[in-house]
């Protein structure tokens, strides 16, 4: 796999299956990273559940959650059977479920135990192993400390730091205010002058494509988190902007109608319609029919209601010309109300 210039970020309860179906008919080559799945449950959980995915939904990233070497070690083993292009370690959640199984951010006050947990996710696989982290844990959120953190795990075979340009605060913040706190790219921007020796991707408020282009003068990587939920539409001039393909860009009613084959195969094994038309909630965001779109997609109960709202799009963009990469604040969706997250 060549370097990633732009992936979409592990977001628990948005980046399954079907986001990563619907949005890869808008960008062939954006590497999207699973929800975080903990080691335990690849170990002891419902594995195809977990860890199946479409082949032709490649690129695609494990993100793991464990603190134990031998155990992460052992699900990567099974895990990576499946097909995965990288297996990525947390050490980026903040949330007190996460914490008290002793991983996520909490992780990064033992950089020794990261590198060891890296070094055995390398002997598992053959595929790329990478960490996804914070700055650090307040108070010991400098420069230095952050050095000091990503050195000690480059002590391992670790392929590239994705690193959320804030610190993460564990007492008294809950997952979302932990979101909030000061970006400080700089110190991001500062680690890859200082050693452009290591692979360094930023992560942390990226919303439009330009923004991601800017930060890829600095850092090898830009990884986009909510915007991607926030506004899905975002990712069709990814392959052009990002990665120089030429390829036509989709228009909104394109995506949908190449999804549709897939929904239709998921509803015949028992999934549920809302699960799977959620990622299409964003897709209008910025347009003036953004809040027609959202009932329909939110309202429709069988196959042929999907198609009336195809054919709704596919009026609206006779009437006024598709925009692409529309900045929105977001879709007053649920975006915000998940509690176990980085
Ligand atoms: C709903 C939600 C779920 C998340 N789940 C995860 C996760 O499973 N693993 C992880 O490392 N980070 C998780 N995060 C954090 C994101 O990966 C990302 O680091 C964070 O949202 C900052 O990027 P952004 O400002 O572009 O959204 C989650 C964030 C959100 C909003």
């Amino acid at each position: 796999m060549n370097l990633p210039k732009l992936s979409i970020a592990p977001m628990i309860d948005y980046t399954g299956r079907p986001f990563r179906a619907f949005m890869r008919q808008l960008t062939r080559h954006t590497l999207f990273y699973t929800e975080m799945i903990s080691a335990y449950a690849v170990l002891f959980g419902d594995r195809d559940k977990h860890l199946r995915f479409e082949e032709w939904t490649h690129p695609i990233a494990l993100q793991l959650g464990g603190d134990d070497p031998e155990e992460l070690a052992r699900a990567a083993s099974i895990a990576m059977a499946y097909g995965y292009d990288e297996v990525n370690l947390n050490c980026g959640c903040p949330s007190e479920r996460v914490q008290s199984g002793h991983f996520g951010a909490a992780l990064m006050a033992n950089p020794e135990r990261v590198r060891d947990c890296i070094q055995a996710l390398s002997e598992a696989t053959d595929r790329p192993v990478t960490v996804k982290h914070r700055i650090g844990i307040a108070p010991h959120d400098s420069y230095d400390d952050l050095l000091r953190f990503v050195l000690k795990v480059a002590e391992a075979p670790c392929q590239r730091f994705i690193i959320h340009a804030r610190s993460a605060v564990l007492q008294n913040l809950n997952p979302k205010q932990n979101r909030q706190t000061p970006l400080r790219r700089e110190l991001v921007f500062q680690l890859k002058r200082e050693h452009p020796e290591l692979t360094i991707e930023l992560n942390g408020n990226i919303s439009t494509l330009d923004e991601a282009s800017e930060i890829l003068k600095q850092a090898d990587g830009a990884m986009i988190g909510r915007a991607a939920f926030q506004n899905a539409y975002l990712f069709a001039e990814a392959d052009q902007k990002i990665f120089g393909d030429p390829s036509p860009i989709k228009t909104r009613a394109e995506a949908v109608n190449v999804y549709l084959p897939f929904v239709e195969e998921e509803l015949r094994s028992g999934a549920s319609i809302t699960f799977l038309l959620k990622p299409l909630h964003s897709l209008c965001n910025g347009l003036t029919y953004a809040k027609q779109w959202r009932m329909r997609v939110s309202t429709a109960k069988t196959l042929g209601d999907i198609e009336d709202a195809v054919r709704f799009l596919n009026s609206k963009a006779q009437e006024t010309p598709e925009g692409c990469a529309v900045q929105t604040s977001g879709s007053g969706s649920d975006a915000e109300k998940v509690e176990v997250q980085g």
